[in-house]
Formats: C-alpha cells, structure tokens, sequence
C-alpha cells in the first residue's frame, strides 16, 4: 500500500516542528521495536492546549502522524486531546500501512506523555487521569503493526 497524499504532504512539511521554551508539559516516548524517538512539547492556558510542537527522531509515518496530531489538538481542551487515538489521526491521514500502523500509537502516546508531565508539574498525580502511558511500545495489542 502506498502512502496517502495526506501523509506524504504531512511527511514533507510537517506542522508544529521544534521546541516549546517554558513549555507546560514535556513528553518523550519511544518506539523500541524500530528505536525511534518522539519528544512532544505542549503549552496550557485555561485548560486549552495554546500550543504544541514536537520532534521526531523517527520514520517518515511518524513525522506525518505527529505533524497531524499536534493539529489535531493544537486549541482543543486537554480532554479533547486525551482522547485522541492513533486512529484518528490515521483517519485524518487517509491512512497507513498495516505495518506503519505502530509508528501512529507513538503520537498518541507522546501526546499523553506531555500531558502527564503538566499535572506532575501542577504536583497532581496524572494517572487517574492520563492513565499509563506506554513509554516503550513493545508491539503488544496497542500495535497492529
Ligand atoms: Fe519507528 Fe515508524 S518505524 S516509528
């Protein structure tokens, strides 16, 4: 299968890359089946996520499928942005391949590792409200691919 215009568009020119200086929350997952690294810098007001940039050291499907979801949650609430789902944002791509399937679930969960650190920051346990985050995909259930 060959990757949809929307993910080489995404590939290419990726939104939101770079950093976040005084950023609220901080969250880096990494994928140990392929060793890449994806680090996700959000910014809060109000309970609305102002900001987010990311940097991926990573394949090409993770660069579009970060890019997609830092759109995607770019000016939602935090709960808007806990319950995107990898896929989602492989909707919102037109698709991936069944084995680029696993590249996706590295979005979401460096999304939700972001947003855990902005509750440790405020001094508020995040996993009741976050849950656990996978830090290291392993390729279980979470991953098709
Ligand atoms: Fe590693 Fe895609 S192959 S994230």
């Amino acid at each position: 299968m060959a990757y949809s215009e929307k993910v080489m568009d995404h590939f290419s020119n990726p939104r939101n890359v770079g950093e976040i200086e005084n950023a609220d929350g901080i969250g880096e997952v990494g994928n140990s089946r392929c060793g890449d690294i994806m680090k996700m810098y959000i910014k809060v007001d109000d309970n609305i996520i102002t900001d987010c940039k990311f940097k991926t050291f990573g394949c090409g499907a993770a660069i579009a499928t970060s890019s997609m979801a830092t759109e995607l949650i770019k000016g939602k609430t935090i709960d808007e942005a806990l319950k995107l789902t990898n896929k989602a944002v492989m909707e919102a791509l037109d698709g991936l391949p069944p084995v680029k399937v696993h590249c996706s679930v590295l979005a979401e969960q460096a999304i939700k590792a972001a947003l855990a650190d902005y509750y440790k920051k405020l001094g508020i346990d995040p996993e009741p409200i976050v849950g656990k985050i996978q830090e290291e995909c392993e390729g279980g259930a979470c991953c098709n691919g």
